[in-house]
């Protein structure tokens, strides 16, 4: 018996031995911090994690986790637009109910889960189903994360009117796409562009019937269940590729556009892709932006239309403008014609049964129209006020053909826009010293988990698809020197994420007229006047002996880019092109602080101790 209790109180000391290295609840009045990796929450049965996640070295997010996953896959977030300091930053529960993060940098709130309950909160938790909650007297719930999701959806997480999944990088930066109920109550994907929104799921050119939706039901909902199967108030439904219990799964809206469900392997801890809401990413409308056309490369590029430009040769995602303006007389406009492409939405009265010469008077006669689709067969012409969701797809399905207006006196080679691979001709890109720095990031998330197929191969598409693909990487393969010099889709993604314009060094070297205004020597390098083509005057630095990788100058980037203050000059861009490291910022037009508080020797501003006195307190901060 002594023997029996023994090992028991044994096995239980030694059971919270391993609860030091993590907590079961929060008490009120107690804190998380972020120096202290004990300092998380975690479910009973250990699958998730909650705590101070760290997104880079001086910077976390409170946020859910994936406890077993390998790179601990984020499920929820809580300050994604303001990770805290790695250091004295912490959260804390307060008797109210009320979570509060704070910031010990800049010492102020930066998320609060805006409960304050008259009733005392007893604790806050983290379910076994990835929810985290804080409970009052009874445990009735007074906060839960699964009412706020982020960018993914958890098994028994349902999805309401009032929710919406928007998509966020790996430094869990919020993107361009949402997944929300529309205003037809039908569970939709929208992208979003600076002056435009357009929704890209269900298929916006099909009609209800085809949808296979109901629209209009009230009791707006939908969930995904433990099996793996989801379905929604609207009848939205698909199922994973594995459907089956005992299988951690995860609903993501990824930084591509792209909803995705995912399966857990729990003893590699990768991911697996069982089932995905486009098998072909251009079909995603809007990676490419205005004017942007989407191509298979066969990695996903972006190209322009023939007669645009690319509005940010170092962000293909921008779009594309004009190269000229273009005039309303008919006598100054031609048509470039571009099989198999398509373009979404934007239709200024769309008709049916009529000739390509009536379409083409149309559209000429009607300035506001840039291009019209026309359908041979039936005859349906589609002129279009925007060029917006571009694809050329070989496989296009039908005999769809865009015809774009542009001015007379643009030169257009057929060769500007490329076939999609690999059905078509060869397409090899013209790789200027602008853009060939950018190849080796294309390996984000995404192209490294591996995708589950099953469930397709049953239907004919799939099969061409499957050709499509194994085609595709046969020719990847082969001609890899080549598509180096392409700009994949998801890189222009990726650098939308650093909230900064990336700028050529020659670019540079024009704003700065070949480093000629020097301002100033700083500890990094020195610093040069510059003025922008759009007239901006900036501070250019250079830096010196970086001897640091792109990707960690990145990074370091992405730190600088989320601190926002109004004692800190703001960096709009920066150049990491060949050996140069660059930094653009804000033009201060007083000179650095230093020359007004040591006054150096001709200067007639001389600072009040008053004044110093706020500059102090103002650099505490
Ligand atoms: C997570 O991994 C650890 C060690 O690899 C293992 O002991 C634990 O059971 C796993 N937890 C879950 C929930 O799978
Ligand atoms: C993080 O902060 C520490 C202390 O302020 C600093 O020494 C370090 O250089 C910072 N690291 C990065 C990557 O910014
Ligand atoms: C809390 O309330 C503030 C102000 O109303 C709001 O900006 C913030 O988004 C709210 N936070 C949450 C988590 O709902
Ligand atoms: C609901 O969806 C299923 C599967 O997509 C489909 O078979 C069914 O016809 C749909 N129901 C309606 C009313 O559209
Ligand atoms: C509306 O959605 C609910 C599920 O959320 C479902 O039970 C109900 O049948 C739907 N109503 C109609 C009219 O289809
Ligand atoms: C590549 O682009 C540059 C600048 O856009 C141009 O000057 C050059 O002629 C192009 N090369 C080819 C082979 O098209």
């Amino acid at each position: 018996m002594e023997a029996r209790s023994f090992s028991l109180f044994l096995l239980t000391s030694i059971h919270c031995l391993q609860c030091i290295s993590g907590l079961d609840f929060l008490s009120p009045g107690s804190s998380l911090s972020v120096e202290r990796s004990s300092d998380v929450l975690y479910s009973p049965d250990g699958t998730f994690t909650c705590g101070l996640y760290q997104v880079s070295p001086n910077s976390s997010v409170f946020s859910i986790w994936f406890s077993n996953s390998s790179g601990k896959t984020v499920v929820w977030s809580a300050n994604p637009l303001h990770p805290v300091y790695t250091w004295g930053s912490k959260l804390t529960l307060s008797p109210d109910g009320s979570m509060v993060l704070e910031d010990f940098n800049i010492g102020q709130v930066v998320w609060t889960n805006n409960v304050s309950s008259s009733t005392a909160a007893q604790q806050a938790r983290l379910l076994n189903s990835g929810n985290l909650v804080v409970e009052g007297k009874g445990g009735i719930i007074l906060w839960e994360s699964f009412a706020s999701p982020t960018d993914t959806l958890l098994p028994g997480q349902s999805i309401t009117a009032t929710m919406k999944l928007t998509s966020a990088n790996k430094l869990l930066v919020p993107g361009h796409y949402s997944f929300h109920f529309d205003e037809e109550y039908l569970l939709s994907l929208f992208g979003h562009d600076k002056d435009l929104s357009f929704n890209y799921w269900p298929n916006p050119s099909k009609n209800i019937w085809d949808k296979l939706r109901l629209p209009f039901n009230s009791s707006t909902g939908g969930a995904l269940d433990s099996l793996g199967h989801f379905l929604a108030s609207d009848n939205a439904t698909f199922t994973a590729a594995d459907w089956g219990p005992g299988i951690l799964r995860r609903l993501t809206l990824d930084f591509d556009g792209n909803l995705r469900l995912y399966s857990l392997d729990k003893v590699e801890g990768t991911w697996s892709v069982t089932w995905m809401a486009f098998p072909q990413l251009c079909k995603v409308r809007g990676l490419c932006g205005r004017n942007g056309i989407c191509v298979y490369t066969p990695v996903p590029a972006c190209v322009c239309a023939p007669g645009y430009e690319f509005v940010d040769p170092s962000d293909r995602s921008k779009g594309c403008s004009l190269k000229t303006s273009m005039s309303c007389d008919e006598q100054k406009v031609r048509f470039v014609k571009l099989p198999h492409t398509d373009f979404l939405g934007y239709d200024l009265g769309p008709r049916r049964f009529v000739s390509l010469n009536k379409c083409k008077t149309i559209c000429l006669h009607d300035c506001n129209c840039v291009g019209f689709a026309y359908w041979q067969g039936i005859g349906d012409c589609y002129p279009k006020s925007a060029l917006l969701g571009g694809v050329t797809l070989a496989n296009l399905g039908s005999t769809g053909t865009m015809y774009i207006k542009i001015p007379k006196g643009i030169p257009v080679s057929m060769s500007s826009i490329p076939p999609s691979q690999p059905l078509g001709p060869k397409y090899i890109p013209n790789c200027t010293a602008a853009n060939k720095y950018f190849m080796d990031e294309r390996k984000t998330g995404q192209n490294d988990s591996k995708y589950v197929y099953l469930y397709g191969f049953t239907s004919a598409i799939f099969l061409a698809e499957l050709v499509f693909i194994i085609l595709g990487c046969f020719i990847l393969k082969r001609e890899g020197r080549q598509l180096r010099g392409v700009w994949p889709a998801e890189v222009g993604y990726e650098m939308i994420t650093n909230h900064f314009r990336r700028y050529t060094y020659t670019e540079l070297v024009t704003a700065t007229r070949r480093f000629q205004d020097e301002l100033g020597m700083g500890a990094s390098g020195i610093v040069y006047k510059g003025v922008l083509k759009d007239k901006r005057e900036v501070a250019v630095k250079k830096l010196a002996d970086v001897n640091q990788g792109e990707e960690e100058f990145q990074h370091e980037l992405n730190v600088i880019g989320r601190i926002y203050h109004m004692h800190l000059v703001r960096v709009w861009g920066f150049c990491s092109d060949g050996p140069h490291r660059i930094l653009v910022s804000e033009f201060v037009k007083n000179g650095s602080l230093d020359k007004m508080l040591f006054c150096a020797g001709s200067l007639q501003v001389l600072l009040e101790w008053k004044q110093r006195f706020t500059i102090a307190l103002g650099v505490a901060k």
